[in-house]
């Protein structure tokens, strides 16, 4: 995720000092979507055409540190006034080359800076453009997929047939050669006081705010009527003969300002009357109106966009409708997960490839074993999915809390390959366990959620899950990501094994379906408030499984434990008659992790002990199971998919229920105490 903001002021007079400061507010609204990096452009003087250009500063670190960067530069007058603007600007998240500068948005398509872009998404055909556009002789300066974008344009518009094209064909020739998702805002010195946004997988929204009436309510789509290749220039010629009724501006071409953003949390304080693009709309400015168009009609076929009038309090757009970033980031599941396998999974040939370990993988087959290594949530993840991994790499697995691994000085060998899984990719634990095994020259890579990360950096290569940013303290997008980025790395390995193909496919199909089945378990929510109406005053609260859901045992207790303060344990049901029995009684509350798997049967026994003991589990059961739920104090059926992905579906509840109890105690969610997001102390 990255956030997008742009800022028009046409016929408004603006100083270039309020121009920054209305930018620098847009980002600091969008920075929970990323915060690696950040970068604006701005005309660089008063708009004369003679001496027009574009001016770039672009900073690593938040939105802050590009906040001082600004104030730094000699050359920008702050107090030069500008009647007719655009500013474009982004906080980003990286997903291709590390944060620094030259990788932050805009990105140019020249050093001249004639077109410059910001973008939010992946652009999964980026190599292919780059090669096509390297061949032309473009330079590129960066690793982004963006960078393509910026170039692409400028190729458009070098090689354009006719002198008068406008800026919103240029756009629309761009997209039509893309693949992947985004949401892209374009200013170019060719066009002054020009702006072209579109979007496609990735939502963008404008902003309108003007003191004037408003033209129209409802802004008409624009469709082309025959290939653009054929017809040169007709954007133009329509929209000058559909001026009025088509665009949207303030009556007698008043003063009107124009906000485009990822989210309304940037736009929310300037004006609430907002147009939400749909995927492929082109909209532009130009004389301080806006037109929007496009190529295909739309899915929902509507033939023009409203105006809306947003009623959200800020606080409330920013975390969505949701009270927490915590619960945001729970419902975001089905989306991050899809993130994470998107451009790598191919559904139709049933292949995986993860691009940063290919060039790995001869070596990785080669090893004597593999090492996960984690903390925490990130730990868990490696456990989750240890046994998919053996099964799939046929290699032995080890996985290991980065301290007790330290702790034991573990012999680590040049032949064993080593996998670090981490969020943040800066715990200190685990960053002083790859030294150690680097040190051993083991082969290290890495998985985390930050690019550029000093464990992403330290690696020899490594796996990005896509998760999106995680603010909330208590991890749970990153740990479903962390788990199919493993399972992904099993099926890439076992690629060319014959006797898996059939066990391969069947994961592949449960990969597929896993977000709409995330969705089906998510709609559980209330089920699962009124279990934690039951629970919240209670002291302890255990949690059994065994198998693929050890893992989601020990998850579940470590979220109850971190956000709720109260006691909870995952306790494996192999161990039940080892000591954990003792504790069980009428009083004691258990959850139980009972799946339709090879364990089915081994967790029947435990639970037969538990209600021996008169113990009134809570069993999470798959909704086929009529067993189970014969013994159930209460029983929540999910979904079922694949039992290697299954803990994927089934710690989703346990994620809603320790977030509805540290609610219903009275807890700060986001921030529980004695805890920080990225742990950078041993
Ligand atoms: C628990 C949690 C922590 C982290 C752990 C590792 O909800 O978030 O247990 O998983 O501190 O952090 P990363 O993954 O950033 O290395």
């Amino acid at each position: 995720m990255c956030g997008i903001f742009a800022y028009m002021n046409y016929r408004v007079p603006r100083t270039r000092k309020e121009i920054f400061e209305t930018l620098i507010r847009g980002l600091q609204r969008l920075e929970y979507r990323g915060y690696d990096s950040a970068g604006v452009a701005i005309d660089g003087n008063n708009n004369e055409v003679k001496e027009r250009h574009i001016q770039l500063v672009k900073k690593r670190g938040n939105v802050k540190a590009l906040d001082e960067e600004l104030y730094k530069q000699d050359s920008m007058d702050l107090k030069v006034e500008f009647e007719t603007h655009f500013g474009i600007a982004h906080t980003r998240w990286a997903t291709h080359g590390v944060p620094n500068a030259v990788n932050s948005h805009p990105q140019r398509s020249d050093k001249g800076n004639e077109f410059v872009v910001i973008h939010n998404g992946i652009i999964t055909n980026y190599k292919d453009l780059r090669k096509f556009l390297e061949s032309k002789g473009y330079e590129f300066e960066s690793e982004t997929d963006t960078e393509t974008i910026a170039k692409l344009i400028k190729y458009v518009f070098d090689n354009r047939e006719t002198e008068d094209i406008t800026f919103s064909t240029l756009v629309e020739r761009v997209i039509q050669q893309l693949e992947g998702a985004f949401a892209l805002v374009f200013k170019s010195i060719h066009y002054p006081g020009e702006a072209v946004a579109t979007r496609r997988g990735s939502p963008l929204l404008i902003g309108v705010r003007s003191k004037y009436k408003l033209s129209t309510e409802q802004i008409p789509v624009l469709y082309r009527t025959r290939n653009i290749e054929n017809v040169k220039n007709i954007c133009k010629t329509r929209m000058k003969r559909l001026d009025s009724s088509a665009c949207l501006h303030a009556v007698g071409d008043k003063a009107v300002e124009f906000f485009f953003a990822s989210d309304a949390s940037a736009i929310i304080e300037h004006t609430n009357r907002v147009i939400f693009l749909e995927d492929d709309d082109i909209a532009a400015v130009a004389d301080g109106k806006l037109s929007i168009h496009r190529v295909k009609r739309s899915a929902s076929d509507d033939p023009s966009r409203a105006i809306q009038t947003l009623q959200m309090e800020l606080q409330q757009i920013m975390k969505g409708n949701f009270s927490a970033f915590m619960q945001k980031e729970i419902f975001e599941q089905p989306e991050s997960v899809f993130n994470t396998m998107r451009g790598r999974v191919n559904f139709e040939t049933n292949t995986v490839l993860l691009g940063g370990l290919k060039d790995h993988l001869k070596e990785i087959r080669r090893c004597r074993r593999l090492i996960v290594i984690g903390c925490g949530t990130s730990y868990h993840a490696a456990v989750a999915t240890r046994q998919v991994l053996e099964e799939l790499t046929e290699l032995p697995v080890m996985v290991e809390l980065a301290s007790d691994f330290l702790d034991r000085n573990t012999p680590v060998f040049r032949d064993d390959v080593c996998f670090f899984i981490s969020q943040s990719g800066e715990t200190a634990d685990t960053l002083l366990a790859l030294r150690y095994c680097k040190d051993r020259r083991a082969l290290t890579v890495g998985v985390t959620n930050t690019v550029g990360s000093s464990i992403s950096r330290e690696t020899d290569c490594g796996v990005h899950i896509n998760a999106g940013p995680e603010i909330g303290v208590a991890s749970t997008k990153a740990y479903t990501s962390q788990f199919i980025s493993l399972v992904m790395f099993g099926l890439m390995m076992s690629e060319d094994r014959i006797s898996l193909q059939d066990r391969r496919r069947e994961i592949i199909r449960g990969l597929r379906s896993l977000p709409g089945l995330i969705k089906e378990v998510l709609s559980l929510d209330e089920k699962i408030h009124d279990l934690a109406l039951e629970l919240y005053t209670q002291r302890s609260l255990l949690v059994m499984g065994r198998g693929y859901n050890y893992a989601t045992c020990l998850e579940g207790a470590l979220k109850i434990k971190e956000i709720t303060y109260m006691h909870s344990e995952g306790i494996l049901a192999g161990e039940l008659k080892h000591g954990p029995l003792a504790l069980i009684d009428k009083q004691m509350p258990v959850i139980m992790v009972i799946m339709k798997d090879p364990c089915f049967a081994k967790c029947q026994n435990a639970l037969q002990q538990v209600t021996a003991r008169q113990g009134r589990p809570i069993i999470l059961c798959s909704k086929d199971d009529t067993e189970s739920s014969k013994f159930a104090y209460k029983a929540i059926a999910l979904p079922t998919t694949v039992d290697c992905l299954q803990g994927v579906l089934s710690v989703i509840p346990l994620q809603l229920l320790s977030f509805h109890l540290a609610v219903l105690r009275g807890y700060d969610v986001d921030f529980p105490r004695n805890l920080a997001k990225s742990v950078t102390v041993e």
